[in-house]
């Protein structure tokens, strides 16, 4: 069973995870507006990404017999002044998962929640390798900078990226 804190705070990470969702989804939107279909396409994964994110905290809520509570998203920004701007938005946007996902850890570390400590190992990995793919990018950008070549060259790569769902998940 989840203390009230505990299932509090998973809660608001799962309405955050939305949120982050939410944003990429903004930015995918804001991509084929620019015409720049590969980011367009690498924003609409890193959306799927984050709604694993979603169902693996309902998910684990459900199985410590807790309560999901859904609440109001808030809405996300519309527009950017570049691909280097949205970006960086995305980087910052990261690191503030990531303080979010410490601060729970804490949590669980002061209710002595070792299983809930356990479970939220994986995202503190996974958050190491979603600031660390998003960082890439945003320094591919500042290499390109307004090199319209590089920059068609860096839609063509985005393209690329595939879903891979993570082998327990549901998503
Ligand atoms: Fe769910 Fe991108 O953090």
């Amino acid at each position: 069973m989840l203390s009230t804190d505990v299932e509090k705070a998973l809660n608001e990470q799962i309405n955050f995870e939305l949120y982050s969702s939410y944003i990429y989804l903004s930015m995918s939107a804001y991509f084929e507006s620019i015409d720049l279909p590969g980011f367009a396409h690498w924003m609409k994964i890193q959306n799927q990404e984050e709604l694993v994110h979603v169902h693996k905290l309902f998910d684990y809520i459900n199985e410590r017999e807790g309560r999901v509570t859904l609440t109001a998203i808030e809405a996300p920004q519309l527009e950017w002044e570049s691909a280097l701007d949205a970006f960086q938005d995305a980087y910052e946007h990261e690191q503030k998962v990531t303080a979010r996902v410490n601060k729970i850890v804490d949590l669980s570390i002061v209710k002595s929640d070792h299983a809930t400590n356990s479970f939220l190992q994986w995202f503190v990995q996974e958050q190491v390798e979603e600031e660390s793919s998003v960082k890439k990018v945003v320094q591919d950008l500042k290499m390109v900078g307004k090199d319209g070549h590089g920059l068609f060259m860096l839609n063509r790569e985005l393209a690329q990226r595939v879903f891979v769902p993570p082998a327990d998940s549901n998503a």
